[in-house]
């Protein structure tokens, strides 16, 4: 049985991921988010705020006797304020940092330290963004986060060479412009603080969003995909 950890499976990528799972046969989704959508028999879920560390940092991973596999898909994550520095609510910025960063940081960490005694694949899949690798204007705490997991994601490949360990890897996935509540958010923002207020707004008008459910596949597909040239990944570049 494929075991699958997925944070953020309340609602938007996520849950559509988790959904999508677990209408494969063999799988077992445990979800960590605030709010519980999903009721399946192969579904499990963890009440967790991520933005809380020590909540984060004692949360178990399970030894499964049954796995063929074991995935962590580290996916909640928030927009932060949409402001440029001077005007930037502090308060966000620390929020931003635990649910983007830190918290899939040490949830990885300790799925390193669960299973680093197994011998079958080991997957650690971080949904990071293109912003993580390009600047945007009022978008600090978004982009600076998402570029610490692409770090921490090269570090973990990095060390699993060193050590030989051949069983477990870890990716860090830009997925595009995926139709959910954060592309919502950040379609209300005042264009006054953001630059490229009008490049969403036209995104969603022109129809260039993806669905959740149409990019839930995907992901499933890059998952199964075994040779990759580099850590970070872009799905527009996959999928090309
Ligand atoms: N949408 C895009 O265009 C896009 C593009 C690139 C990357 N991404 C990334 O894709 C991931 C999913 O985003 P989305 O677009 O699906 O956003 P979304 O619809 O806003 O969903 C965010 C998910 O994160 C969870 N979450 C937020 N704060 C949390 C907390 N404190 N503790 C636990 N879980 C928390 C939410 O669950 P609860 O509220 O129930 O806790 C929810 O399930 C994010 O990492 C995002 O940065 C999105």
């Amino acid at each position: 049985m494929k075991i699958y950890y997925i944070t953020g499976t309340s609602r938007g990528i996520g849950k559509a991921l988790a959904e999508h799972i677990l209408s494969l046969p063999d799988t077992k989704v445990i979800g960590l988010a605030r709010h519980q959508t999903i009721q399946h028999a192969n579904y499990k879920h963890v009440d967790i705020d991520l933005s809380n560390t020590s909540f984060t940092a004692n949360f178990y991973f399970e030894q499964h006797a049954e796995a063929t596999e074991i995935v962590l898909v580290n996916n909640s994550g928030v927009i932060g304020d949409i402001a440029r520095f001077g005007s930037i609510n502090n308060d966000k910025i620390v929020e931003a940092m635990h649910v983007n960063l830190i918290a899939p940081f040490i949830l990885s960490n300790n799925f390193v330290k669960a299973y680093q005694g197994l011998t079958i694949p080991l997957t650690i899949l971080n949904i990071s963004s293109g912003a993580a690798r390009n600047p945007v204007d009022a978008w600090g705490a978004y982009c600076t986060s998402k570029a610490g997991v692409d770090m921490f994601s090269k570090v973990l490949s990095l060390e699993q060479e060193i050590v030989g360990r051949k069983n477990l890897r870890c990716l860090s996935l830009a997925p595009g412009i995926i139709d959910t509540q954060m592309q919502d958010a950040i379609r209300a923002t005042n264009p006054a603080d953001f630059s490229r207020h009008a490049d969403f707004v036209a995104f969603k008008e022109e129809g260039k969003l993806v669905t959740p459910v149409n990019l839930a596949p995907m992901i499933v597909k890059a998952l199964a995909k075994q040779d990759y040239d580099s850590v970070t990944i872009d799905l527009r570049e996959l999928s090309s």
